[in-house]
């Protein structure tokens, strides 16, 4: 089957682009478009072409499997710069997406049109890359440079209403997008052609303008180099001609694609597609999922609903008593109220949100629900009870899952009839923004359950890891390795705000120490004490003796550094230092970057450890697991990554 077929409608040509999955432009797309511009231009019968795409898109992008080889012809931008001066005008009919080269692409066609629920957007520095084919040359000349410097340097797509409103497209149809390109064409014929988008001026603005951006997007970037290369490419655009502006965003993107930044976000990227599909469950089909019940209204369980219902279950909140329940749903209905507040959603749909969830302490309740997840105190025997009960009220085949942070789901499901249908869900907090999801079998959970629970994560938009049992699973007990070697440091005499200041310096939004406080410093605390109480041998650590001075982090306006009251700013701790000073032997001094090294390496050995007891399947996994868990700067590629030359 060709990649590129043309039909004719009277004098209107349609060329058709097929190249699943998603129209991404292979050599074999490069030159089928090229070849159908010489061929329509020959044609005397054709006044205009429509683009448009089989598939569940338009054209999202070039092909990032081919970023690691040698470029092959036809380049994309000379493809863009052919459609763009070919003797008949394109009109590009977008839906789905249209990003980065598909982007390019449609800015190469006279006009844009596109259904109102397709997007459009230059996503190339989540790729570590700027746009290699026009986009920061062309977007400016037809949308602005403001609109241009946001679209290129944050890489988020927009709305094609938005998109309409900035000049990015022309005119927004409904129904059948073929028939509504068409009859646009024929429109368009009918007046006096714009000028080819390259051909179209740019308003430059001033050295402020600049300097105010760049200030800006150092900041966003947190480490990442190319929004601050995909500006330095548009300030081009706007200061230099249509030529020298695309020579340089030309040899900006070669530069860019070879680099370990490129590099680290093409595993991500490629990571986190395969993680929602595991090979071993291609073939097992999932469970339907359409109504879910949350045990437990707490922290947890009120992230987990708000999820879900932001998938469009309905969702049965349980709780021990009534006063809970009312606390439970207000829980919720917080979430939605601040997300409306905040403008991320209207009233009207925080309050249908807020409306799909029941709540009850009846378990009988709970004989429909399709799914149900546990989310109450970390206690063996509590979450025992939980399932004794679900165990009798719920149907055999209704998936059960823990949301347990440290329990060993093996001694949770004992004696739960239908062991099959079990096996860990392990969220993160705040659940309803963190994009982790640990899934973790018991040696019973079925291949129909797992694929139920990876479908599931699909219709949470959340990235499924699969880990094995082990304490703290994998995320968990990667921390608890990172902030022991933290520890270890200041230990050493290297001081905690320096340990804090590299890692933020390697990329994270936090070190490791104010992470703490900014959590609480109690939580792994109680944990420690639950397992030296249980008889267990845990060393004594620096975190314990303060949270046995009181200091248990911001809530109690101290933990590794001193808080005040209205303030979040750390401030360096003298009530601290006396309290560890007979645990410090000073006299290792580090700077940032071997700070980070030595802790990034604990990471990885811990992964490697990991992997090396089947708990984790893959390096991916870890790397997907810290970064959407941990807050792993994504640019470095995760820990696996970021360290495989030296392991
Ligand atoms: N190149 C190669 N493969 C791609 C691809 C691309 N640009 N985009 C997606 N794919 C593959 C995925 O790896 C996946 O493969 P698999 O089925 O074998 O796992 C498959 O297409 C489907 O992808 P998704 O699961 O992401 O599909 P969705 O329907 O959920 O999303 C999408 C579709 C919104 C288009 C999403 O795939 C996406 O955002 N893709 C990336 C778009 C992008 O970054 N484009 C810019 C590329 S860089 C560029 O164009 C440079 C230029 O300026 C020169
Ligand atoms: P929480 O204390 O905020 O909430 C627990 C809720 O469970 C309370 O509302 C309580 O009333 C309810 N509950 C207790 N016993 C119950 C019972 N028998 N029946 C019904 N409801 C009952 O606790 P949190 O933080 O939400 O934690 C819940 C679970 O999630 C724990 O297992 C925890 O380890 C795990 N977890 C917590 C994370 C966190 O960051 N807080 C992260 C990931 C998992």
């Amino acid at each position: 089957m060709p990649v590129v077929t043309i039909a004719r409608d009277q004098e209107i040509a349609v060329v058709t682009v097929d190249n699943p999955p998603v129209n991404a432009l292979s050599q074999a797309l490069r030159q089928g478009l090229w070849e159908a511009v010489a061929t329509l231009d020959a044609d005397p019968q054709v006044a205009a072409v429509v683009l448009i795409c089989a598939g569940r898109t338009f054209i999202a992008g070039a092909d990032v499997s081919e970023f690691g080889k040698p470029p092959m012809e036809p380049h994309l931008p000379d493809l863009v710069a052919r459609i763009e001066g070919a003797a008949k005008p394109w009109i590009a009919a977008i839906h789905g997406s249209a990003l980065g080269g598909g982007f390019e692409v449609a800015m190469g066609c006279r006009f844009r049109v596109a259904l109102t629920d397709a997007t459009v957007g230059l996503p190339e520095v989540t790729l570590g890359i700027v746009p290699g084919a026009g986009g920061t040359v062309r977007t400016p000349r037809l949308a602005g440079v403001e609109v241009a410097v946001d679209l290129a340097t944050s890489g988020k797509p927009l709305s094609a209403e938005k998109a309409h409103n900035a000049g990015l497209i022309d005119a927004v149809a409904q129904g059948d997008l073929r028939e509504a390109a068409t009859a646009f064409a024929r429109m368009a014929l009918a007046k006096p052609l714009p000028q080819p988008v390259s051909a179209r001026p740019v308003v430059a603005p001033g050295a402020q303008f600049w300097f105010e951006k760049e200030k800006a997007i150092v900041k966003a970037a947190k480490g990442a180099a190319a929004p601050m290369r995909a500006l330095a490419c548009l300030r081009y655009a706007a200061e230099a001609a249509f030529g020298e502006a695309m020579a340089y965003e030309r040899e900006t993107f070669l530069d860019l694609r070879g680099s370990e930044q490129a590099d680290a976000l093409r595993h991500v990227f490629f990571a986190e597609r395969a993680a929602p599909r595991p090979a071993a469950l291609r073939e097992v089909e999932p469970q339907p999922i359409r109504s879910a019940a949350v045990v437990g209204g707490g922290t947890m369980g009120a992230g987990i609903i708000a999820a879900l219902r932001a998938a469009g279950l309905p969702v049965i909140l349980i709780e021990r008593e009534d006063e809970a329940v009312t606390r439970g749903l207000a829980n919720v209905a917080q979430i939605f109220d601040r997300a409306a507040s905040r403008g991320t959603m209207s009233a009207a749909q925080a309050q249908a949100l807020t409306e799909g969830v029941t709540g009850s302490t009846e378990y009988a309740r709970l004989s429909k629900a399709d799914l149900v997840i546990e989310a109450v105190f970390e206690d063996i025997e509590v979450k025992r009870a939980v399932f004794a009960q679900l165990g009798r009220h719920c149907r055999p085949d209704a998936v059960l899952a823990t949301n347990t942070s440290y329990l060993d789901p093996r001694l949770i499901v004992e004696g739960l009839p239908n062991p099959e249908r079990f096996l860990g869900l392990h969220f993160f907090s705040p659940a309803n923004v963190m994009k982790l999801l640990e899934i973790v079998p018991v040696p019973e959970t079925s291949a129909r359950t797992l694929s139920t629970t990876f479908a599931l994560a699909r219709l949470l938009k959340k990235v499924p890891v699969q880990a094995g049992i082990c304490e703290g699973f994998i995320g968990n007990r990667i921390l608890k390795r990172y902030r022991a070697a933290a520890e270890g440091l200041v230990r050493q005499g290297v001081p905690i705000a320096e340990v804090d200041a590299a890692m933020r310096g390697y990329g994270f939004a936090m070190g490791p120490f104010e992470a703490q406080d900014l959590g609480g410093l109690d939580i792994a605390f109680l944990q420690r004490e639950g397992a030296r109480a249980a008889g267990q041998l845990v060393p004594e650590t620096l975190g314990d003796i303060l949270v046995r001075a009181g200091r248990k982090g911001q809530k109690t306006g101290g933990g590794w550094y001193d808080y005040t009251l209205d303030e979040r700013r750390p401030v360096p701790s003298a009530t601290v230092m006396e309290l560890l000073c007979a645990e410090i032997t000073p006299g290792v001094e580090l700077a940032h970057p071997a700070i980070a090294t030595a802790l990034v390496n604990e990471m990885a050995a811990e992964g490697q450890a990991i992997l090396d007891e089947g708990i984790a399947d893959t390096p991916a996994d870890i790397d997907l697991v810290e970064i959407h868990g941990y807050g792993f700067p994504r640019w470095r590629g995760g820990p696996m990554f970021a360290t495989r030359a030296r392991r």
